[in-house]
């Protein structure tokens, strides 16, 4: 069963939302070639702190981290580490915001320093097939519609898209049916209703889609060694089509 969110459940989403949009602001300011993903992920934990949240993340499942830190070749659940970053590489910071009991979910790529027009293009074409599923995201439309919209788009930019890892359902735990996958068949999966809340969080690499983990039993990278991006948004479907939550400005529930 997909359970729907009461208005009150949302209006709490969405803070966390917010909160989450304004975390991943402060990041693409920090993002600067020679910071290490662990510093970015104590400056999340002491910016939720001051905002009187949480990081969903650390404990959950027993992963070590408030944030997700995935560079280059690395598809998710990277892990942050000392490792200064580089002019031309690729970070994905991946967070769970907890405001008041209300959780949100949001990814971005960020280049670090110039990015090569290869980068550039991977980072728009993924941002861009998060809001073709977006789009489908409407009240009587299938999961399938969302991941066809994606998939298809992507394929066609000469890229290809992770299957190993959906969107997925959310509150009050991060991970609840249904799962969206970001491939798939029009009019195919379950159909969409208003109330339910979802992750739409499309991994998009450069060469084959295929993913191996790593020996932490949590990173997953590439096998072909090309690089990957991701963009992700929590959303609640509404009679007015789909809201962003994780996004400013949005539409406030009252
Ligand atoms: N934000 C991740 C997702 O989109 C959650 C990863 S679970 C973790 O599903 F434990 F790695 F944090
Ligand atoms: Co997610």
């Amino acid at each position: 069963m997909v359970a729907l969110k009461s208005k009150r459940e949302l209006a709490l989403m969405q803070q966390a939302g917010q909160l989450l949009a304004r975390c991943h602001q402060e990041i693409s300011k920090l993002v600067v070639p020679g910071i290490t993903t662990l510093e970015i992920d104590q400056f999340v934990e002491q910016f939720l702190k001051e905002n009187g949240a949480t990081a969903e993340q650390k404990g959950y499942k027993g992963y070590p981290y408030a944030t997700c830190a995935s560079i280059n070749d690395e598809i998710c659940h990277g892990f942050p580490r000392k490792t200064p970053l580089q002019t031309g590489d690729i970070v994905t910071i991946d967070m769970v915001v907890n405001l008041n009991g209300g959780l949100a979910d949001s990814a971005w790529s960020y280049a670090v320093g110039k990015a090569t027009p290869d980068v550039r293009r991977l980072l728009e074409v993924t941002e861009a097939a998060l809001y073709k599923g977006i789009e489908q995201a409407q009240e009587g439309q299938r999961s399938g519609d969302i991941g066809w919209a994606i998939q298809s788009y992507v394929e066609a930019e000469g890229f290809s898209v992770v299957r190993d890892f959906t969107g997925h359902g959310i509150g009050p735990t991060i991970h609840e049916p249904p799962q969206i996958p970001h491939f798939g068949q029009k009019g195919k999966g379950v159909k969409l209703k208003e109330g339910m809340v979802l992750t739409i969080e499309p991994m998009v690499n450069k060469g084959k889609w295929s993913a191996k983990l790593d020996e932490n039993g949590w990173t997953a990278r590439t096998t072909d060694g090309e690089w990957s991006a991701q963009y992700e948004h929590t959303l609640a479907i509404t009679k007015d089509g789909p809201l962003i939550l994780t996004s400013q400005p949005a539409e406030q529930i009252e």
